[in-house]
């Protein structure tokens, strides 16, 4: 009795009962294995789900339609993003998991935060690495204390640090918890992004399961 729109995914079974799932969201060009490694090293133990982006650019797989890099087609993303939010709902129903913690890069943080702000209730937080602002104008969200770690890149050249610092205010603004760490590092990941993501899930963790 589902229309949930078929992502293809991974899914890998908790060996911890109480680490919280991981819905994993990967860059442009990426696809579901990519970020299993990363998920198992923040978070030893969860359950893990890895869907591929559905939008193809240049054959490139992505969560949503951009017109040029950083100019996203808003109307896409708002409709991808309750597309994601119902294959999370019926992945949830599927594999009897919880609310997932999104950990997201790039493109897939891009959505995640985007998911945050159009249906909250589909995520119990969010990782976002190298995220930037997905709309211009976001709906009213309540995210009601809502754990949020964003890292971003100090010499990110696709990611200004003026754009990360607006998606850290909005998110606060939508009252979730935001923690927002500047690295030195560009736009791909470092050492200290998964120690620091690793550090941060652990911290969480009580609250969001
Ligand atoms: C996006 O399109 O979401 C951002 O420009 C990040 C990227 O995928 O390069």
């Amino acid at each position: 009795m589902t229309d949930a729109p078929s992502f293809v995914y991974r899914f890998e079974k908790a060996s911890k009962a109480d680490a919280p799932p991981l819905l994993l969201l990967h860059g442009t060009g990426g696809d579901e294995n990519d970020l299993l490694q990363l998920g198992a090293m923040i978070s030893p133990g969860s359950a893990l789900l890895s869907p591929r982006g559905r939008v193809l650019e240049h054959g490139m797989p992505r969560f949503f339609r951009r017109l040029a890099e950083g100019v996203f087609d808003e109307q896409d993303v708002r409709k991808r993003a309750l597309e994601l939010g119902a294959f999370v709902e019926d992945a949830r129903r599927r594999h009897g998991i919880a609310a997932p913690v999104a950990v997201g890069f790039s493109n897939g943080a891009n959505i995640a935060a985007a998911l945050l702000l159009l249906k909250p209730e589909a995520l119990a937080g969010a990782v976002l690495l190298r995220a930037m602002v997905p709309l211009s104008e976001p709906p009213r969200a309540r995210l009601d204390g809502k754990p949020v770690l964003i890292l971003s890149g100090q010499a990110d050249p696709i990611v200004p640090a003026g754009n990360a610092a607006r998606l850290s205010a909005m998110l606060s603004d939508a009252g979730a918890n935001v923690v927002h760490k500047i690295l030195p590092a560009g736009h791909q990941l470092s050492q200290a992004d998964v120690r620091l993501a690793r550090d941060w899930i652990a911290s969480v963790d009580a609250r969001v399961v």
